[in-house]
């Protein structure tokens, strides 16, 4: 596992950056695993400014909410639409999100995970953290060999979420996510955190021990991961105790 400690969430987005636009250059039709939240932001706003051939790219989300309509504004669907293949100009037919808005969920979480199979594989998974250490939404709990599957959103996740959303209420109770095996099929994992309030939570899941309770954790088991964190983020990380090289990286340089 290799960190890269850069001084705030732009430059998470820099770095982040060009470590896809570098297997972007080297597979143009590969396959991306894309997230949602804010701390992927940064990321994507600084790979559109690559200018990269991105009509091969494929693009696979890592959730999406269970119930919202087809077209809802926050569905990750849109949400994907809107910062993922229109900023990134991928072409819509190639970007898959699951069908939350399916009549049987479990079937269509059960056909997402075939679909990313018979893809060929995600060749690099970008990753936020949830507070609560959660990835895509597999919340703490979850297996660690969960396919992709309808979950229960904690409460806190919904907390956390309802900044997009009118009402709290208005917030979906389930969602289709990736499993933690799904996602630990990819061939390398990226995890970008960014801001104090996700510092314990970060040193929890690369420091501490591989638990279902810090899904997040299981990012130790995985042979390609690179994190790319701000200082607030990194604050808590423990070089001495933490068996992964930490570099600060000069973000105007890139990578
Ligand atoms: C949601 C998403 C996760 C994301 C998390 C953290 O729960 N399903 O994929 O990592 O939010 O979001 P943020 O990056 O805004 O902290």
């Amino acid at each position: 596992m290799e960190i890269f400690v850069v001084p705030d969430a732009a430059a998470t987005g820099t770095v982040a950056a060009g470590l896809i636009a570098a297997v972007i250059r080297s597979k143009p039709d590969a396959v991306l695993g894309v997230a949602t939240g804010g701390s992927p932001l940064p990321v994507y706003a600084a790979l559109s400014s690559h200018g990269l051939e991105m009509s091969r790219v494929r693009a696979y989300a890592l959730d999406e909410y269970v119930g919202l309509p087809t077209g809802h504004p926050e569905s990750y669907g849109e949400v994907v639409r809107r910062e993922v293949t229109e900023r990134l100009g991928l072409d819509p037919v190639n970007v898959r999100v699951p069908a939350g808005s399916a009549a049987d969920p479990h079937q269509a979480a059960a056909d997402y995970d075939a679909a990313i199979r018979d893809a060929g594989g995600i060749d690099l998974q970008l990753l936020g953290i949830g507070h609560n250490g959660h990835i895509a939404f597999n919340e703490p709990g979850s297996a660690l060999d969960s396919r992709t599957r309808v979950e229960t959103l904690a409460a806190r996740t919904r907390e956390a979420n309802a900044r997009y959303f009118d009402s709290p209420a208005d917030v979906p109770t389930r969602c289709i996510t990736q499993g933690l095996g799904t996602i630990m099929e990819a061939r390398h994992l990226l995890l970008v955190a960014s801001g104090r309030d996700k510092a314990e939570i970060l040193a929890a899941a690369l420091n501490g021990p591989v638990t279902a309770d810090c899904p997040a954790s299981v990012l130790q088991r995985h042979p390609h991961v690179t994190v790319v964190a701000d200082q607030a983020a990194a604050a808590r990380l423990e070089p001495g105790n933490n068996p992964v090289q930490v570099r600060v990286v000069d973000a105007s340089v890139g990578v």
